[in-house]
Formats: structure tokens, C-alpha cells, sequence
């Protein structure tokens, strides 16, 4: 039997695919439902899909897609009936592929685009199934012994360094900035609506370190080697914080080496 049911929104590349990976791995066991805009061109996820046929399913759902998302929960609840783990990875850092560096840049489309990409897309999926986690058998994270204080899923949304408003002291980004920013205040809100039932839902934000993905991709020749994570070493370290979460932690921003990240 697999160890949990995990959902990660945003597998078809980076950051997102190496969750299921691990996730999929002996270490976990994990029943696998990735989700991506077109399962067809994610050559990766279908690799990994003909190493897991049973553990692995694909879904088509574009995050910006309010529909999607709540015919996919329909899906899950009426395949699955409960979730354990829900991982937000999708983003996008601007639709022209790079953060604006000052105000002349900053366009209605690209904001409303990012917001949508990063922040309205996670919380939605928040809302359409937080009832499955809601029912989750709490087979991530570190259990507590005491049992007002146990939890049934987790929501992880991926957020970054950046979207802290006290830590910014570059300026630039707007609208990857302010979308972490705003995404990261869905998840204390999550926390706290879904931290108050008898069954619980913990929620992070969690900034995965500078990651050699596409994301980042026009921004690695700045970055010092050996502050360059592969997506597998960001994700063992994610991984790991995601293992120690309990009721204690939730509504909070943690950094990929375990630390808190002010707002
Ligand atoms: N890489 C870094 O250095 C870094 C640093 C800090 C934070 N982060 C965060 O970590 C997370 C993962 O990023 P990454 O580096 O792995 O990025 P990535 O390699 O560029 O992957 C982005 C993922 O988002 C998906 N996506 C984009 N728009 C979507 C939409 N409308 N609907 C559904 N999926 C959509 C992409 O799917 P398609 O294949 O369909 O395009 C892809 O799976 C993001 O939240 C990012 O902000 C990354």
C-alpha cells in the first residue's frame, strides 16, 4: 500500500518533476497524481510514468484555469476520496521569461499574469481541495502524539526568498515579488482557517534555494557554483522539512536549510 497520496501541481518540470521522483521512490512509496497544462509534451513525467505505471497518474490542469482546477478535485475525490500532501510548484517569474528591473517594464498583463500563474492558481487549489486533505490519513510530516494537535494533509506552496517584503533590498521583480508575497499570505490564512477544525490541514511557504531549472534559467551564469542547486539537492532538503512539519509549524516560511524566513 502506498505510504500517502501526494498531488503536486506543476510536475512537468524543475523543481516540481524531482518532487515526484522522490516522492515515487522506495523511501516514500507515495500514490503520485502530477499534474501539468499538456501531459503529451512533458516528455519527463512520461518517462517517469513508464517507470511507475501504477504509482504515477497525469492530469491535464492549467493552474489559471478555476474549471480545471475544480474538475480535477472532482476527479481525485471520486478516485481517491482523500490527499495527504498537495504541492504547489507551479510559477512563472514574468511572461517574458525575466523579472522587470524597474517601473518602465511593469505591465497590466504581466502582473495579472504572474498573479494568476502564482497566486490565485495556488489558493484556488487550496480551496477545491482542502476538503480531500482534509480527510487525509496525516501520512506526511512528523505526527503528533497528542491527538488535538494531529493533522490529516499539508499544503506546501512553493514561494521564494524574494517574496519577503523584509528581506527585499534590491527592488525589482514586481511582479514575481509581489505574487510570492500575496501567495505567501494565502498560505498564513490557510493555516489558520484550516489549522481551527477538529481535522486539520498544515500550511507552509517554502523557498527552495536557487535551483537550475528553466525558472532561473536566464539568472545561473550570476550565481556562484556552488550556490546553484541541482533540482534533486533542493528537493532532499525540501523533503526534509516537509518530514518534520507538524501543527506547531504551520502558517509559517521556511527556508530550504530548515530556517524561518520572515515575512
Ligand atoms: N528555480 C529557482 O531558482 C526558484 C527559486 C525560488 C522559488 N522557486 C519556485 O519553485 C517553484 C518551482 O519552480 P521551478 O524552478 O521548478 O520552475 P520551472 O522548472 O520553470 O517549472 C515551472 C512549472 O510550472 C508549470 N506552470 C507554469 N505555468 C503553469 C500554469 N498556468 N498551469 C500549470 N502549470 C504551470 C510548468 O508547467 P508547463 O510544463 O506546463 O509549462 C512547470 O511544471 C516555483 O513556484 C518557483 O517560483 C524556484
Amino acid at each position: 500500500m502506498a505510504r500517502g497520496i501526494a498531488l503536486i501541481q506543476g510536475g512537468s518540470r524543475g523543481i516540481g518533476l524531482h518532487f515526484c521522483k522522490l516522492l515515487l521512490s522506495s523511501r516514500y512509496g507515495a500514490k503520485v497524481i502530477a499534474t501539468c497544462r499538456d501531459p503529451q509534451s512533458a516528455t519527463d513525467l512520461q518517462t517517469l510514468k513508464e517507470q511507475h505505471p501504477d504509482g504515477l497518474s497525469i492530469l491535464r490542469l492549467d493552474v489559471t484555469s478555476q474549471r480545471d482546477v475544480q474538475d480535477t478535485a472532482q476527479v481525485l475525490a471520486q478516485h481517491y476520496g482523500s490527499l495527504d500532501l498537495l504541492i504547489n510548484s507551479s510559477a512563472m517569474l514574468h511572461p517574458t521569461g525575466k523579472g522587470e528591473t524597474s517601473l518602465r517594464e511593469v505591465s497590466a498583463e504581466g502582473l495579472s499574469l504572474a498573479l494568476a500563474t502564482n497566486t490565485i492558481g495556488p489558493l484556488l487549489m487550496a480551496k477545491y481541495f482542502s476538503p480531500l486533505l482534509l480527510k487525509g490519513r496525516g501520512a506526511f510530516g512528523a505526527q503528533s502524539s497528542d491527538r488535538s494537535k494531529q493533522h490529516n494533509g499539508i499544503i506546501v506552496n512553493m514561494s521564494a526568498k524574494v517574496g519577503s517584503i523584509s528581506d527585499n533590498g534590491l527592488g525589482g521583480w514586481y511582479s514575481y515579488r509581489i505574487s510570492k508575497s500575496a501567495l505567501n499570505m494565502a498560505t498564513k490564512c490557510l493555516s489558520i482557517e484550516l489549522g481551527r477544525g477538529k481535522n486539520k490541514v498544515i500550511c507552509v511557504s517554502l523557498h527552495p534555494g536557487t535551483v537550475e531549472t528553466d525558472l532561473s534559467r536566464p539568472y545561473h551564469k550570476n550565481v556562484p557554483k556552488e550556490k546553484l542547486f541541482s533540482p534533486e539537492r533542493s528537493v532532499t532538503y525540501l523533503m526534509a522539512i516537509i518530514d518534520s512539519l507538524n501543527m506547531d509549524r504551520t502558517g509559517r516560511f521556511y527556508s530550504w536549510n530548515g530556517t524561518e524566513l520572515q515575512w
